[in-house]
């Protein structure tokens, strides 16, 4: 049958159209020979929304009307989806030229009307030779109508009761006259005999060809003389006629029936599904027809072979009862659409059924039973699906945005507003990634965001509810159309107890050491001393020791580094404070702070405060072996000690008082006195005080010039911060010993070998020869 069935088609295909216009552009206009129907075609995009057609023959032209084309064998149809409109008229339709049967001639005028209104037409001949013999009978179930041919000479009695044909018998013998009537067969109705003309007012056509007896018959409710009744579940609309006629002394009767199956189909959500009973009575009532019976499926009014059917994923169910056809939503022969509506994406599938069976009637002829059913979706919504794949330990968003179809693409997002195309998502360091879904021809986006990015809000609140939220508009489009759409989700993250870093503070004997353990979301804060930044490079500078690990910091913080504060200073004691604490990094607002007040031994020190006050314990019996400690003074003599001890002595003083000189240089105010000693000289009599002029110790605060701008504009001393204070001693240079570390206060202490207190005019501003500060003494208190 290959051979035959292809030269079939070259045949076909080299019938070509002849239109009155020369120049149409490709594919305007083209008709092809089916099996029983010329096909005539044209595009949408050249004929516009609106065209007709007109049958033409040597009666004139007959528009081409939905009734009209029900009646004559003519289904027009506009089908936007392949995007043109077709025609396809049978060959027993009322204006073909018929030869023997054979040879169809068909003569249309396609009348397009321009936007303008113009109508053009065009006129369209093709001539088709029958693809196909034809079967003893044969049934066609058009969209709109009917049909049944049959050869002339086949006799047969269809589905008919013997009371029925008794009765239309009795009618005919009584009726029956030389012109040929008919009269329909109804379930309980009298049997009415009427002229083919009287037939044809109520839709009803018979016609005679060479060879072959024609009836066609619209569908209800046209159809009044038929009748629609379910068999095995399906639809079934019959029409049943019987034309008889007294030829002489014969009565003659032709029993005649048609029989379609009218069922719709339907959607389940995965197939359009077409059923028919696989027994079609009454065209065929006993089970003779089903062991030869042939079923074959196809689309667009052509068969197709097994193989391409399976492959489409098409399924036809014979059963006893019924057959059964499947078209899976999408498979090749169909037509799907998908747009945006209500900024939601929808999509329908078209499928255009063809089905034919082959099988012997009652009677033992064959009929060749042919169905043309269009069949479409309902509008489908495809509903997006988002799923929040965030896992909070991870801290990034990650958003699934699934369910998406393959002609849908993802062109941009908007996070919190801001626009992202998915170009710069990526420059952004934005994650974005299309996965397919499984089992399913759908796709997915993922999109990650962590929590740190700028896009992301943060809320804190200080009950230590920490949020990250993400709103996001996915910007969709369908392709090829590039159609847009939104789609908007959203996401948040929730941490409860989050507070601040928390700090210990730990006395040592010489320095507090404070330990921070570190959270997860510590990077919120920034950890401070003062004003500054605390960083490695800090700590270094001031001579903290900082060690910073994954799990905490470690800031051991020297006595006498900078930053420190002191009071109640006395011989035996005094408090050294250290603070430190978090902020915010934007407003610098202090979050949570510690200030550690530690007791720390006295052995010596000196301590400018930023009122302007000296304090000061010094060893003066390291200066001068033997010498008194509450025999010392000031410059000031009458500004004495306050507290003294076996060597040492602690004065405090107004840097304004006791005789303190200041100097002024470019930079700085240095302020310094002097703290001399009193010798007792034992004589025979008595001990006789003499006041030794050379000093023994000097001591020495130093401030930034800039720091003490409301000393000059308001006469009030009051520092930004503490003074660098300096104890000097004369220790010849000999003895001097700059190896230890300055900060260092426990060096073992050499005493002075000399004793020499000539004064040397020490005076601020000046060089002071052979007085050199001995290291282990000096607290250097720089700001940074
Ligand atoms: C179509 O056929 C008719 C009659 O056969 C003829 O008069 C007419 O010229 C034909 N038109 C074209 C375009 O061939
Ligand atoms: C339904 O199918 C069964 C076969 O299973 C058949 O016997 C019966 O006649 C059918 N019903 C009609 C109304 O055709
Ligand atoms: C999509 O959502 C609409 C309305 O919410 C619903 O009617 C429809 O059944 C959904 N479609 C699917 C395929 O889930
Ligand atoms: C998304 O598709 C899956 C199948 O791939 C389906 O199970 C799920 O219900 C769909 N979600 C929505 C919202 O339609
Ligand atoms: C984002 O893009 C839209 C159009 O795509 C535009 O109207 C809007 O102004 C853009 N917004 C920003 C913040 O760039
Ligand atoms: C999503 O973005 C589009 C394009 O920028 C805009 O037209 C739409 O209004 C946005 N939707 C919402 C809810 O912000
Ligand atoms: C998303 O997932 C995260 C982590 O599992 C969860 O905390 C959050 O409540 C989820 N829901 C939304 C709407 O973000
Ligand atoms: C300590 O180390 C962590 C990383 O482990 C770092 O984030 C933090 O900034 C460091 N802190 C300081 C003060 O350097
Ligand atoms: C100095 O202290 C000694 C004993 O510590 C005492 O004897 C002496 O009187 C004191 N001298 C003065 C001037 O206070």
């Amino acid at each position: 049958m290959a051979f035959g069935f292809w030269l079939g088609v070259f045949i076909l295909l080299s019938v070509w159209p002849s239109v009155r216009c020369s120049d149409l552009p490709k594919g305007a206009i083209e008709t092809a020979c089916r099996d029983r129907y010329l096909l005539v075609t044209t595009q949408l995009s050249f004929a516009g929304n609106e065209p007709r057609f007109e049958a033409v023959d040597a009666d004139g032209v007959h528009p081409i009307t939905k009734q009209y084309g029900s009646e004559c064998g003519y289904m027009f149809s506009i089908l936007p989806l392949p995007g043109h409109a077709e025609l396809r008229a049978s060959y027993f339709s009322c204006h073909t030229d018929n030869q023997d049967d054979e040879l169809f001639t068909l003569r249309f005028n396609l009348i397009i009307t321009a936007a303008s209104g113009v109508e053009t037409t065009y006129t369209v001949n093709a001539t088709c030779s029958l693809p196909l013999p034809w079967s003893p009978r044969e049934v066609s179930c058009e969209e709109n109508y009917m049909e049944v041919s049959m050869r002339s000479d086949v006799s047969c009695l269809y589905g008919t009761t013997t009371d029925a044909w008794t009765a239309a018998l009795a009618t005919a013998h009584s009726s029956a006259t030389s012109t040929w009537q008919v009269m329909f067969q109804q379930e309980g109705q009298e049997l009415i005999p009427m002229s083919f003309s009287e037939a044809r007012e109520l839709g009803y056509v018979f016609h005679l060809t060479q060879g072959r007896l024609v009836f066609r018959s619209p569908y209800t409710p046209r159809s009044v003389m038929g009748s629609v009744s379910m068999v095995n579940g399906s639809l079934v609309e019959v029409v049943h006629p019987i034309l008889f006629s007294r030829q002489r002394w014969v009565v003659m009767m032709v029993d005649w029936i048609v029989a379609c199956s009218t069922n719709e189909g339907m959607y389940d959500g995965v197939q359009l599904v077409w059923q028919t009973p696989t027994l079609l009575s009454p065209l065929v009532s006993g089970l003779s027809g089903l062991e030869s019976s042939k079923i074959t499926m196809g689309v667009d009014g052509q068969l197709l072979d097994e193989p391409i059917t399976a492959e489409r994923g098409y399924s036809l169910d014979i059963s006893d009862t019924t057959v059964q056809i499947s078209i899976p939503f999408n498979a090749a022969g169909g037509y799907r659409k998908s747009f945006v509506m209500d900024n939601m994406y929808h999509e329908f599938y078209v499928v255009r059924l063809y089905y034919e069976q082959i099988f012997l009637d009652d009677c033992g002829v064959e009929t060749r039973l042919r169905l043309h059913r269009p069949m479409n979706t309902p509008l489908l919504i495809q509903n997006l699906s988002i799923i929040n794949q965030t896992v909070l330990e991870d801290r990034v968003f990650t958003v699934y945005l699934g369910n998406l179809s393959y002609d849908v693409d993802l062109v941009a997002v908007k996070l919190n507003g801001q626009n992202f195309t998915i170009l710069e998502a990526k420059k952004s360091g934005l994650v974005i990634t299309m996965v397919p879904q499984p089992d399913s021809t759908l796709h997915a986006y993922i999109l990650r965001v962590p929590f740190e990015d700028a896009v992301v809000h943060k809320l804190y609140s200080t009950e230590g509810l920490l949020q990250f939220s993400l709103d996001i508009n996915y910007t969709l489009v369908i392709l090829p159309q590039e159609e847009p759409y939104y789609y908007l989700a959203s996401v948040v993250a929730q941490f409860n107890d989050v507070f601040p870093p928390f700090f210990n503070g730990v006395c040592n004997e010489e320095s507090i050491t404070f330990l921070m353990g570190h959270k997860p979301f510590d990077y919120l804060w920034e950890v401070g001393v003062g004003p500054y930044l605390l960083t490695p490079n800090l700590a270094a500078k001031r001579g903290y020791i900082m060690q910073n690990d994954s799990k905490s910091l470690t800031l051991e913080v020297p006595l006498f580094s900078v930053g420190y504060t002191y009071k109640d200073i006395n011989l035996k004691q005094f408090y050294g404070s250290f603070e430190i604490h978090s902020r915010l990094p934007k407003t610098l607002e202090v979050t949570s702070s510690l200030a550690k007040a530690c007791l720390f031994q006295t052995t010596e020190v000196i301590v400018c405060s930023t009122e302007g006050v000296l304090t000061v314990v010094t060893d003066v019996a390291l200066a001068i072996p033997g010498a008194e400690p509450n025999a010392t003074f000031l410059l000031d003599s009458t500004c004495r000690p306050q507290e003294t001890d076996d060597t040492r002595v602690l004065f405090s003083f107004g840097l304004h008082t006791c005789g303190t000189r200041v100097q002024v240089d470019h930079q700085h105010v240095t302020y310094e006195n002097e703290i001399n000693v009193e010798h007792t000289i034992q004589s025979a009599t008595e001990p006789v005080k003499t006041r030794d002029t050379a000093s023994v110790v000097t001591v020495r605060c130093v401030y930034p010039l800039s720091d003490l701008y409301k000393l000059f504009a308001y006469w009030r001393f009051d520092a930004d911060s503490p003074g660098v204070g300096t104890i000097l001693t004369r220790v010849p240079v000999k003895i001097f010993q700059p190896t230890f570390p300055p900060t260092t206060l426990t060096t073992t202490r050499r005493p002075l070998t000399s004793t020499a207190t000539s004064n040397t005019g020490l005076s601020p501003g000046r060089e002071m020869p052979g007085i050199h500060p001995r290291a282990k003494y000096v607290k250097v208190f720089n700001r940074n």
